[in-house]
Order: C-alpha cells, then structure tokens, then sequence
C-alpha cells in the first residue's frame, strides 16, 4: 500500500508570501525606537514566534529596560501598525513561486489543506491573495496555549480535520516552525537556508522547488 499525507499544513509568513521580510522591517523600526539594534541574523530567532513573544525576546537585548505591561502594549500596537502599513497593498502576484502550483495538486489529489500561522494578521493576508478558498482550516494563534516552537498550532490543525499526526506534512520558513512541525510528530519541510534549518526532514531554498512528487517520495520514503 502507498503511504500517502492527508492533511498539508502551511505556514504564512516566508512560505506563502515575502511578509517575514515586513514583519522584520516593522520590528527593526520599534527596536531602534528604544535604542535596540536587531539585524538580520537576531531576525531568524523571531521568526515563526509570536508578537508578544517576540517583543520579550528583543527587550532582553537591553537587561536595563524594565517596561510596564502598558508600555508593551503600546509597542506592540506600534509595530503592528507599521507592519499593517506595509501589507495594506498585497496582492495576489505576492504569492511566491510554486505556491499556487502546488495548492491546486493538492486540491485535485483530495489532499487537506490548513494554515498554521503564528500571526493574527493571517486571515487578512490569505484573502488579499486570494487564496482562502484552498484552506480546509486556518489555525487561530489565540485559541492554542503554546505558540512555536510548541506543536500546538500544528496539532491544533491535524485535531480539528480528525487527521493523524503521521499522515500530516507541515511547510515552514522558521527554526521554531519546523522544530515545532517536528515536536508535533509531522513530516517537515523547511524552506530557505539549509544550515538554520537541518533539523527539517527536507529542505528546500526556494518555494519554486516545493513540487508535490518530491514531497510525497519523500514522505513514502520517511514514514516507512
Ligand atoms: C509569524 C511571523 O508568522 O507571526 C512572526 O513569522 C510574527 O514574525 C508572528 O511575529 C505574529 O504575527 P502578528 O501578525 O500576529 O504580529
Ligand atoms: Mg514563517
């Protein structure tokens, strides 16, 4: 018998579109604001983890700033908003290479698909591009208790389409997002630079190489 997946779970942010890039702009503006300086080296430790989590991990650039939960609140608000400005204009041309491709093979191989993104602003970005219709499922970051590196945002996606962890494939731009795909029992597949991201089961550099074929060889080959 052909072992197959039933459920591919995608992340947003640096797989389906270049918004990792905005949300590192965004901070890089809120961090200088306070006299913090990330660069793009810090930003892979951001990616994948949540805005609050992510503020948390900038303040502990500077041990000296002790900020009120208000004061969080308000550069949280700050970043969000020049990260808002900087989306407002996506289009559906945003979507990177292979993506699309690759989401219509799934739909013709009666293959489920959910979103596993970290970010509030998900919902938004899916249907800019036009593409909300392919989703089975999108994942609410609020409604799990742990955001990545922690599974539940990729269980929570498997659970709600009654789909068994090993039959899932989870697609992931961030160390967190694929250790997090990996803690989950999921097949993982990480896109971009090979070194950040050895622990996927596959990685691929750019989305153009995500084809299904090498997927599925690849899960047929792994889940034996
Ligand atoms: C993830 C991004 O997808 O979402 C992170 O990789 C971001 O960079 C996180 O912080 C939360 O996003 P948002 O839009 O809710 O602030
Ligand atoms: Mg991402």
């Amino acid at each position: 018998m052909k072992l197959y997946p039933q459920l591919f779970i995608f992340d947003l942010d640096g797989v389906i579109t270049d918004t990792a890039e905005q949300h590192y702009i965004a901070w890089k503006e809120m961090a200088q604001e306070i006299g913090i300086e990330i660069d793009r080296k810090f930003n892979e430790s951001l990616k994948g983890v949540s805005r609050g989590d992510s503020l948390e991990k900038i303040l502990n650039l500077n041990k000296d700033l002790h900020l009120s939960e208000e004061e969080k609140a308000e550069l949280m608000k700050k970043k969000n908003d020049a990260y808002r400005k900087l989306i407002m204009s996506i289009e559906p041309e945003d979507i990177y290479p292979g993506i699309g491709e690759l989401l219509e093979k799934l739909k013709d191989d009666d293959i489920k698909i959910a979103l596993g993104s970290a970010s509030k602003n998900a919902p938004f970005i899916i249907k800019q591009l036009q593409i909300e219709h392919y989703f089975d499922y999108v994942v609410d970051p609020e409604t799990v208790e742990n955001g990545k590196p922690a599974p539940d945002i990729f269980q929570k996606a498997a659970d709600e389409l009654g789909v068994a962890y090993d039959k899932c494939v989870g697609i992931e731009d961030a160390i967190a997002g694929v250790t997090a795909i990996n803690e989950a029992g999921m097949l993982s597949i990480g896109v971009g630079d090979k070194i950040h991201l050895k622990h996927a089961d596959y990685v691929v550099e750019d989305t153009a190489e995500l084809k299904f074929e090498t997927i599925i060889n690849r899960f047929e080959n792994i889940s034996k």
